[in-house]
């Protein structure tokens, strides 16, 4: 059985972006109660008490938008001084990064997955809400901070819609030619906003990787990193580009991973709830943690049969929530 060791942890539901592909704008989203949130404090005794007993060491923060989350830093602190904390990271829209990454990084955070799906201010507009031309600047100027203040590594996650930004995938790519970035490409998967998909379909990695062959030339790289994505390099190019390829491939057998979203839910997969756990009603009434470490660990024993019975039967189940609300 692959290790599971990593727990993506979702610390807010909301988002101020509307990115089409995820919780496309007018979608009527049930948010989570501010009371149905986890508190620091539960947040904080479920990791010590319950996640790194079992076997847990590195935590991703999530959202919707996780620095909306109120006093994400003192959050990101505890976190990253907990002894056992091997790897800290968060995936952001970085719309609020730029005057917080410098306090992030003081506080232990080290990674930083970054959503930027166009280098075009009108594209990025169109593709995360047409909320005004200006957020590109914002969201590239909290790039632009995470890298002055030495995240490292620094992913850029690009989910790529047929006809919308897949003629910047060059463009894209190409940042990674005297950037020490790592720009992933993300198969558009249908959670969230299935009209969108059934309309635009998807583009395969393997598609993708064609097309800036032909151009930039193309190379595995030997570096794999701890999560789905594959990793190739432009010859002599200081970054690498990812492909993360959910739809043409299935890589749930080396999957490492659970969720935790931000009202205490934990599910052991993306694309499937079955067998999830309330955490937070448990812990609001009472109920030992020692009874909740053994059901986690059930849950996870359980884990890789629920991934593959469900890829292979082809169903899902899990399409109910965005990512927003699963946690990205
Ligand atoms: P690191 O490798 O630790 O940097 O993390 P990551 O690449 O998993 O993190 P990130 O939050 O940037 O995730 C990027 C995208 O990968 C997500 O938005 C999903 O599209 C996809 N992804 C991540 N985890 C899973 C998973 O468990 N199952 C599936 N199907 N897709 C996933
Ligand atoms: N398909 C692929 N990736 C998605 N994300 C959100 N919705 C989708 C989807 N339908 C990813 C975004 C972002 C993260 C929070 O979730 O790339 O990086
Ligand atoms: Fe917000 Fe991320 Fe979803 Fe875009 S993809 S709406 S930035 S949670």
């Amino acid at each position: 059985m692959n290790q599971v060791d990593y727990l993506r942890i979702s610390l807010i539901d909301r988002c101020n972006f509307r990115c089409q592909y995820c919780m496309p704008e007018g979608a009527e989203l049930d948010y989570i109660l501010q009371q149905e949130l986890l508190t620091n404090q539960e947040l904080l005794t479920l990791l010590k008490e319950v996640f790194i007993p079992v076997g847990f060491s590195r935590f991703r923060l999530t959202g919707g938008e996780p620095l909306l989350r109120p006093r994400v830093v003192e959050l990101v602190s505890a976190i990253a001084s907990l002894r056992e904390t091997q790897d800290l990271s968060m995936t952001t829209n970085a719309f609020l990064l730029s005057p917080i990454a410098q306090d992030l990084y003081n506080a232990g955070l080290r990674r930083l997955n970054i959503s930027l799906d166009s280098l075009d201010p009108d594209t990025f507009a169109q593709i995360s809400g047409n909320r005004g031309r200006s957020r590109w600047q914002e969201v590239w100027d909290g790039i632009q901070a995470a890298h002055r203040v030495g995240f490292d590594p620094l992913k850029l996650n690009v989910v790529v819609i047929p006809g919308v930004n897949d003629h910047e995938v060059l463009d894209l790519a190409a940042l990674t030619l005297e950037r020490q970035w790592h720009v992933r490409f993300i198969e558009f998967m249908p959670i969230g906003n299935d009209q969108l998909f059934a309309g635009k379909g998807w583009v395969s990695s393997a598609d993708l990787r064609q097309r800036i062959r032909d151009v930039f030339g193309l190379t595995e790289s030997s570096v794999r990193g701890n999560g789905p994505a594959d990793v190739f390099q432009i010859p002599g190019a200081k970054g690498t580009l990812g492909f993360i390829s959910q739809m043409s491939e299935c890589f749930c057998d080396r999957c490492n991973r659970m969720r935790l979203s931000a009202d205490g839910w934990l599910r052991p997969c993306l694309l499937n709830e079955t067998g999830q756990i309330d955490l937070k009603t448990a812990l609001r009434t009472g109920i030992e943690t020692a009874e909740l470490r053994e059901k986690v660990r059930q849950l996870l024993f359980l884990k890789p049969e629920i991934n593959f019975k469900q890829r292979d039967s082809g169903t899902t189940g899990a399409y109910s929530r965005t990512m927003s609300q699963i946690g990205g």
